[in-house]
């Protein structure tokens, strides 16, 4: 088997190769999906001019090959994301989880809201987040008397309340696009013209994300492989990254966020990711074709 011109690589070539991206961050490359794993170790051995794959392999697991490492990982990696992904389960975040974590937190006067976007992509998914939680905020003082005063000056958080949503990915370019917040027309299509008005900027033939709705957002590099996990989360989306990996680190995965999940706090995975198998420590809720799932807690 040969990648780049004269590199020869062998099957037991990519299985190391296979082994140490597993053991990096989590991605499984089985047989379907092998040759990906190959074509991408062609492309960065022909960016790198490393002639051997033993060379290319002890460059990476070497210190000074941290970078070449995530260069690897990024090029691993699929971006695909958008705006409003999954309708029905944003419906059920907004309409139903939302309104009942509000009405939980104002009771104990806890005016944190804090969530979790793992594996943010490019951040449209994240954007989303914190468009939907500016709505559910705004529409539950429409009925509810605000507890103190509003500033004159309507703010997108009404006040005393704080959100806090944190963005993270292993993909730094991802990241950087992120950050940056502006989309193309067709990266817009399912953002509709009432977001788009009051969510965005026009600039040229670009949207641009608010100021007010990227300051809710931060975007920082982590790797869910590793143990360290961002604690109290009330809400964590990860949907559609459990499905590159293999079952095993699903299960560890999915034990993670439970800890690192506040007491009844929500789990959103993607449309074809469930926690069936994985873990029964979360309460499955489906209501019109949205899935979410709450942890569940244990009695003393
Ligand atoms: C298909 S995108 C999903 C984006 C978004 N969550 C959505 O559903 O639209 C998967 C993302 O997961 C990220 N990812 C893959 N493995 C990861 C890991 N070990 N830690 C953090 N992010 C990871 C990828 O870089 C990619 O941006």
């Amino acid at each position: 088997m040969s990648t780049a011109p004269n590199v020869a690589v062998s099957d037991s070539d990519l299985k190391l190769l296979q082994t140490l991206v597993y053991q990096e961050c989590g991605m499984y490359f089985d047989e379907r999906r092998v040759h990906f794993l190959q074509d991408r170790l062609r492309r960065r051995l022909s960016a790198t001019s490393i002639e051997s794959f033993y060379s290319y392999y002890r460059l990476l697991t070497s210190r000074e090959g941290k970078q070449e490492l995530a260069a690897l990982l990024e090029n691993l990696t699929v971006n695909e994301t958008s705006f409003f992904r999954n309708k029905p389960q944003l419906e059920l975040f907004r309409k139903n989880i939302l309104e009942d974590l509000l009405a939980r937190k104002q009771a104990r006067r806890d005016w944190t809201l804090r969530c979790w976007s793992a594996g943010c992509s490019t951040g449209q998914e994240p954007y989303t987040m914190a468009m939907q939680i500016a709505d559910a905020l705004a529409y539950y003082y429409l009925r509810n008397p605000l507890p103190f005063e509003m500033p004159a000056a309507k703010p997108l958080i009404p006040p005393p309340w704080r959100v806090e949503i944190l963005a993270s990915d292993i993909s730094y370019s991802a990241l950087r696009m992120a950050q940056e917040g502006s989309y193309n027309d067709v990266q817009m299509e399912p953002v509709d013209h009432t977001f788009r008005l009051r969510y965005f900027d026009k600039t040229g033939d670009k949207y641009t994300i608010k100021r007010g709705v990227k300051e809710l957002v931060h975007f920082d590099f982590h790797n869910l492989k590793t143990e360290f996990m961002p604690q109290r989360n009330d809400i964590i989306f990860c949907r559609n990254v459990m499905i590159y990996f293999d079952e095993a680190e699903q299960k560890r995965l999915v034990e993670k966020f439970y800890r690192c999940l506040t007491a009844e706090g929500f789990l959103f995975v993607g449309h074809a990711e469930s926690l069936f198998g994985l873990s029964d420590k979360f309460k499955m809720i489906h209501q019109n074709n949205g899935t979410a799932y709450q942890r569940i807690e244990v009695q003393p």
